[in-house]
């Protein structure tokens, strides 16, 4: 069970030692260059927990209009150091203060992770809400359903909690939304000091999913 005011309370608690961890050279920022380049000039791009903004939002405002929307206040004052060019929210991704069809992608790289499990189709419908016809969505899931707690995550002495839903649930979740799965790839920890057994799963324990609205 996810309980969102201790995820909030302790991004704000771990928003440094999160940005130390966070690497910013993983593969998913090559799937963000490829989400890129199929997006129209001026597209206007919604990045979804965007925590403090490196590397995704960054990058997104070097050749997009990029808003980051975080609900963690520390989050979103490293994102506004990180990514000075995007427009920053504060706000709760399972109901987006952001109007209807009004941007042209969503990327939420390992945010919907952090949502509770009853919640996650909701917030890949607001997903629907806010993109425009034939809008595009970059999202990552593990690859396996789990819920879980780690009472000192990143040793910084808050807790953090997760709810993944595992990635065939998710991808049954998109197609329900009315996606269709453009591409998907398995993808390594995006934090430093999380290192895999050797295993082929072990090493992509992620799934990134782009996904096109087919109306
Ligand atoms: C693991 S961090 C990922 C940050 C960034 N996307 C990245 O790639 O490094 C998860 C972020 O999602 C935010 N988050 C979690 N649940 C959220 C929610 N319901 N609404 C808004 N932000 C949320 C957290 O505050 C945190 O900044």
């Amino acid at each position: 069970m996810v309980d969102r005011r201790t995820v909030r309370r302790s991004y704000d608690e771990l928003a440094d030692e999160y940005a130390d961890a966070r690497t910013t050279d993983d593969q998913s920022t090559e799937l963000l260059n490829e989400l890129l380049h199929s997006l129209p000039a001026s597209a206007t791009v919604l990045d979804a927990g965007c925590g403090g903004g490196r590397p995704v939002l960054a990058r997104l405002s070097e050749s997009t209009t990029a808003v980051g929307l975080d609900f963690s206040r520390e989050q979103l004052r490293l994102a506004a150091e990180n990514a000075s060019d995007a427009s920053l929210v504060q706000g709760d991704m399972t109901a987006l203060p952001i109007g209807d069809s009004s941007v042209d992608a969503v990327v939420a790289f390992w945010s919907l992770i952090h949502v509770p499990m009853d919640e996650h189709q909701r917030t890949i419908d607001e997903f629907v809400r806010v993109l425009r016809p034939g809008g595009r969505l970059l999202v990552c899931e593990g690859n396996e359903e789990w819920t879980g707690r780690n009472p000192d995550w990143l040793d910084a002495g808050v807790p953090m909690e997760w709810a993944i839903a595992g990635a065939e649930a998710t991808r049954e979740q998109l197609r329900a939304a009315g996606f269709e799965i453009v591409d998907r790839w398995g993808a390594a920890e995006n934090l430093g000091d999380d290192e895999g057994d050797g295993s082929e799963d072990a090493d992509t324990p992620w799934t990134f999913f782009s996904a096109r609205l087919t109306a």
